[in-house]
């Protein structure tokens, strides 16, 4: 895909003209805040059902050479959020871990698969070789869309999570770049 993720903090994507998808700046910090918090009050997507990143933890992140933030913005509203973060450690370098969370009301629009697609493009002009994401088993939409942009199951937890009195096994999903 011959995607110029440079271009896209000035020409952002648009996945129809409601939406917007664009590299994050530092005061889409609370925006970021409340769509993550938003998601992790449905309980049933994400490990943490809090979101621990202050303001100026959340701008840090955004201001990371080494980490790629895209917003997908609705009417100015952060209603979604994909971020990859490149491994710290000299021998972790060639990796990267990405997450999203798209809030309620604003997926199967295909804001996840756009926003995904820019990511891998951007992960692989950084050098990045190795794209990992971890996802629950009973997130059968989630696992859907990774599987369809090429991510394959490389291992799975056995009942590593358990959501109520539904356990859920945790499925390391991987693409090679
Ligand atoms: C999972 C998530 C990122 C997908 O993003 P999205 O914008 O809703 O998905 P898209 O509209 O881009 O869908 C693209 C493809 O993914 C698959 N897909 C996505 N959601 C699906 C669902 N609920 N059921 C079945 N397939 C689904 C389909 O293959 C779809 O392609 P198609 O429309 O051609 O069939 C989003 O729904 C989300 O953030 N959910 C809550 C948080 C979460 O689960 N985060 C991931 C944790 S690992």
């Amino acid at each position: 895909m011959n995607f110029d993720w440079h271009s896209l903090g000035r020409n952002s994507s648009m996945v129809d003209t409601s939406y917007e998808i664009r590299i994050a700046v530092p005061k889409d910090a609370s925006g970021i805040i409340n769509c993550m918090q938003s998601v992790m009050d449905e309980k049933i997507y994400l490990v943490s059902d809090i979101y621990f990143y202050t303001e100026r933890g959340e701008k840090d992140i955004i201001k990371s050479p080494d980490d790629l933030s895209l917003v997908a913005s609705w009417n100015g509203m952060v209603v979604g959020i994909m971020r990859i973060q490149r491994g710290v450690y000299r021998k972790l370098r060639h990796t990267a871990i990405l997450s999203i969370a798209i809030m309620k009301g604003h997926r199967g629009m295909g804001l996840g698969e756009k926003m995904i697609l820019q990511g891998i493009s951007w992960s692989r002009d950084q050098g990045i070789e190795k794209l990992s994401l971890e996802v629950f088993s009973t997130n059968t939409g989630a696992i859907k869309l990774y599987d369809k942009l090429g991510f394959h199951e490389e291992g799975r937890k056995e009942k590593q999570f358990k959501i109520g009195e539904v356990y859920a096994d945790g499925v390391m999903m991987t693409l090679f770049l």
